[in-house]
């Protein structure tokens, strides 16, 4: 039998985008390293599809909030560009058209009674600050980043009652510089990913500081994409591995964010490999003393990881401590190819109730990628998108849970609100509760946008 799934009130409905990923390459701005990318590796993109036009969110946002309202959202997250709203990256001055778009934006969004997430960094670092000072590697940069959060909160701070510093900013590191999936497309540079992590850690808490010193009315997060790591089986080789993989991928921007420290075991294998970042004890400081208000959690599929295989590296590699999984027989999404596991999301709940002191959270990014969306599309034109719906409800089930058990969880972001660019997928895997025609940019409610209308008037759905 049915049973009424039942969320807490003025639980947040939405979804989450990016400027870059939407807004598409319009009006003044520097160009970031995905534009870069784009520009000089055009065949490395789904199709060859760039970030020029994009979702055209940049002309399209009126009609966008519009829609996002109809489909039942009371909340939204995009960010702010630093390659639009900065006009000179060195003393952090705004451009005029940059503030004014944003400024309309997030006017065009209270109109609608929805309710902004304003992110400051998801993947977009300007490419002159990349190739004139080492992009996150630099600490100069990490100052000209807090510049730029200090112009953003100078310009919008009291129209913005949440702020977020970074978007997975793990993700920098891990596909910049170990793994070599985003530019600059680096494999294999350990003891720079090391150095990135902590400098993305201090950005962050200096972004937060500006915040604090300005006395804003509002709160200030990050967004993280925590991935539980589960280990094969309980022999301590694996559970070794798994706490490492926990530690590198999770706790290293989850542990500063919270309580201001670096997980200590993390420390002591990166001071025994001689790969610990440099820092000094004002930088320590500022992180302590500049600890978010709440977090989001961005998550779409777990780690599965064994003890290491290989044991051999050129340079130092967190591989040392753990080797991924292919566990047999696991359940996968046949469009994106990521494994599905619904508990997950109540894993990672538990987890932030009995480590993190129970902080409040939400989940700002989940969702299912599917590539060749359009054979799903009927005869009126609707996208019938069973599958997504399917998965939400299970994820939402699994989160519910943890919400009845006392987790202080007070939303769910999808990803994403209307099919938008993805890097160098492009538009390959589309995640929209709205259908976008990248001919024309007409936009169409996928059957999923109902679903959320109903589910965001009822709080919560039969299951
Ligand atoms: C998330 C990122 O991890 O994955 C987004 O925050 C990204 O920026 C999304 O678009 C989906 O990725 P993909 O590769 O499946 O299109």
């Amino acid at each position: 039998m049915k049973e009424k799934i039942q969320f807490p009130k003025d639980f947040w409905w939405g979804a989450a985008t990016s400027g870059p990923q939407s807004e598409g390459w319009y009006g003044k701005r520097h160009e970031n390293v995905m534009d870069y990318w784009y520009r000089v590796q055009r065949n490395d993109f789904f199709n060859g599809v760039g970030p020029d036009v994009a979702s055209d969110f940049y002309h399209k946002y009126k009609d966008d909030f519009a829609m996002c309202r109809q489909i039942g959202m009371n909340s939204f997250r995009t960010s702010i560009q630093w390659t639009r709203l900065i006009k000179d990256l060195e003393t952090g001055e705004p451009d005029p058209e940059g503030v004014q778009f944003y400024k309309d934006v997030i006017a065009e969004a209270k109109k609608n009674g929805i309710i902004l997430v304003m992110n400051l960094h998801h993947f977009d670092m300007p490419i002159e600050l990349l190739q004139k000072y080492g992009g996150w590697e630099s600490k100069h940069v990490v100052e000209l980043f807090a510049k730029f959060a200090k112009t953003a909160f100078e310009a919008f701070g009291n129209d913005i009652e949440y702020w977020t510093t970074f978007n997975e900013p793990m993700v920098i590191p891990e596909a910049g510089y170990l793994y070599g999936f985003h530019y600059p497309k680096l494999v294999g540079k350990g003891k720079e990913a090391v150095q990135i992590i902590f400098n993305i850690n201090l950005a962050s808490a200096m972004a937060i500081q500006e915040y604090r010193k300005m006395h804003l009315n509002g709160e200030i997060g990050i967004i993280l994409n925590l991935t539980p790591a589960y280990p094969r089986s309980d022999s301590k080789e694996d559970l070794d591995a798994a706490a490492f993989a926990d530690d590198f991928f999770n706790r290293s921007f989850l542990d500063p964010a919270v309580f201001g420290t670096f997980p200590k075991t993390l420390i002591e294998i990166l001071k025994k490999d001689n790969v610990l970042w440099e820092s000094d004890e004002k930088e320590l400081e500022i992180i302590k003393n500049n600890t978010v208000d709440f977090i989001g959690v961005n998550y779409y599929h777990p780690k599965r990881v064994k003890a290491p295989e290989a044991d051999h590296f050129e340079n130092w590699m967190p591989d040392r401590y753990f080797s991924d999984y292919d566990m047999p027989g696991k359940r996968m999404n046949p469009y994106r190819g990521w494994e599905i596991f619904p508990k997950a999301i109540y894993d990672i709940a538990k987890n932030v109730q009995d480590n993190y002191g129970n902080i409040k959270w939400f989940i700002s990014e989940n969702g299912m990628g599917v590539e060749g969306e359009e054979k799903y599309r009927k005869e009126n034109g609707e996208i019938e998108d069973d599958y997504r719906i399917e998965f939400y409800e299970e994820h939402l089930a699994w989160l519910n849970k943890a919400i009845q058990e006392g987790s202080n969880c007070f939303g769910y972001h999808a990803w994403t609100p209307f099919d938008c660019w993805s890097w160098n997928n492009a538009y390959k895997n589309r995640y929209g509760f709205i259908a976008i025609d990248l001919n024309d940019q007409k936009r169409t409610i996928k059957k999923s946008g109902y679903w959320l209308k109903d589910v965001a008037d009822n709080n919560g759905y039969e299951y």
